[in-house]
């Protein structure tokens, strides 16, 4: 029997809301982690060992060029895809068509493979407080910023979260779906 599909995560370098969509990941099952280069050197910033992860979760680093490990969604190995917390970087590219890294690779793939993706966008007010490694600091997105989560917010199979109770309540939804008959 092939093994049931599951969730891809896709952690990029942000800190926002890292340790609380951590918490999340924690509590759900069947979750792989895909890590774009930046998001290996945060989270050592934000002292969470890959090691610790690695004892629930398959981990998949970004060591190609071509973003190998992307060919699991053409398998049916997962489905839904799930980036968050998503730096403006991330959401640039991926509002862009740029699929340039482990993560942009796999919302672009997902989005031809007609896999849902969640995507928790950074920069969705004018004003954020985020946690940095010394503490919390106040950061204005850039309008680009702001723009670019307002525009991924009208791409296909994509639902854009802007804070952990929406990423929460979308991933809820999700789930809910493929246990009734909606894929
Ligand atoms: C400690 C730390 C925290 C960061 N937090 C954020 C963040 O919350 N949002 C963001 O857009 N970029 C953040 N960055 C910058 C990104 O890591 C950087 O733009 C990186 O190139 C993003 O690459 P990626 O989108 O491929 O993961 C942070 C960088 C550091 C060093």
């Amino acid at each position: 029997m092939p093994a049931p599909p599951r969730i891809a995560w896709g952690l990029t370098g942000s800190g926002h809301f890292l340790r609380e969509s951590l918490d999340i990941i924690d509590g759900l099952p069947d979750v792989d982690l895909f890590l774009t280069r930046a998001a290996a050197e945060v989270l050592s910033m934000y002292g969470v060992p890959l090691k610790v992860l690695r004892e629930k979760h398959r981990i998949y680093q970004d060591h190609t060029a071509s973003s190998v490990p992307v060919g699991f969604l053409y398998g049916g190995h997962y489905h839904t895809l799930i980036i968050g917390p998503a730096t403006s970087n991330t959401v640039a590219k991926c509002v862009a068509g740029i699929s340039d890294t482990l993560v942009t690779n796999l919302y672009a793939q997902a989005g031809k493979c007609r896999i849902p993706s969640i995507v928790f966008a950074c920069d969705c007010e004018p004003t954020v407080v985020t946690e940095a490694p010394g503490g919390s600091v106040t950061l204005y997105p850039r309008p680009i910023d702001l723009e670019n989560t307002a525009r991924l917010k009208t791409f296909p199979l994509t639902t854009v979260a802007e804070n952990i109770a929406g990423l929460q309540a979308a991933i809820a939804a999700r789930l809910a779906c493929l246990s009734t008959s909606c894929s």
